[in-house]
């Protein structure tokens, strides 16, 4: 069965923008730990958040107050730093997603490179394991980045769907014969295939279809969908147009 990660960085979003710079977001709104509540009770699977070294919207207590209050899982997206690691280390999501990052970009804008940086990502993933953390890289939809990904020892990866997402007419069923063919070829590698990025409730009916998807993370679509319904039917009304109903 298709899960959903609902990835609610944008209600933090929402909060910094009242509460710049501040650290102990405890009494700030909106509540953070709230609205993963309200995803799970409509059906969501997981929560995803990203936190990124500039906290421009999670901030740490959040990481940790998720990780002690989820019902469901966490997916924790970040850089391969040391900082980010070593916080990821003492929180155990129960999964890290590896996401290239840069301070310029407004949200994260291609895949991680991961062939070619194998040295720099291998012991990162390794002490991620260890600590019994499953780890996924968010790739563009590519072999080569594939191949690599499992050699390093990834369980999953997370495929890069904003491509397809911004592509229009003919450009989007030839992104979308991209996605198809890397989840064939990453299943094939024994690696379990999952996709985010750009997904709305528009595109959604694409990519329901492509094989062996397992998990899919959204977040901008269903955060703004939730301003004109709540945040419970927003993600209720996602998880039946991926056919999982509520
Ligand atoms: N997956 C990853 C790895 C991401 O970095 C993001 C954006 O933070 C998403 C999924 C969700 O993308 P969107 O907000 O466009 O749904």
């Amino acid at each position: 069965m298709l899960k959903l990660g609902v990835n609610i960085d944008h209600v933090a979003t929402l909060r910094q923008a009242r509460y710049p710079g501040m650290l102990d977001t405890h009494n700030c709104e909106p509540d953070i730990l709230a609205a993963a509540s309200a995803c799970e009770r409509a059906g969501a699977h997981g929560i995803t958040v990203h936190l990124r070294a500039d906290r421009r919207h999670i901030q740490d207590a959040d990481v940790f107050r998720l990780r002690e209050r989820l019902q469901t899982r966490l997916n924790l997206e970040m850089g391969n730093t040391p900082a980010i690691l070593a916080i990821a280390l003492q929180v155990k999501p129960d999964e890290v997603c590896l996401v290239p990052e840069s301070r310029e970009e407004i949200t994260t804008e291609g895949g991680l490179a991961v062939a070619g940086h194998e040295a720099a990502l291998r012991p990162t993933v390794q002490r991620l394991r260890e600590a019994g953390i499953r780890v996924s890289m968010f790739i563009e939809p590519d072999p080569a980045q594939i191949d690599a990904s499992a050699a390093l020892g990834a369980e999953m990866v997370e495929l890069h769907t904003g491509a397809f997402a911004n592509a229009l007419g003919g450009d989007r069923q030839r992104e979308l014969q991209r996605i198809v063919a890397a989840a064939r070829h990453a299943h094939a590698a024994g690696l379990q295939v999952n996709a985010g990025h750009g997904i709305n409730y528009e595109n959604i009916s694409l990519v329901v279809p492509v094989p062996h998807l397992a998990d899919l993370n959204i977040g901008h679509a269903i955060v703004c969908r939730a301003v004109f319904v709540g945040l419970e039917v927003a993600v209720a009304e996602m998880l039946q147009r991926m056919g999982v109903g509520a």
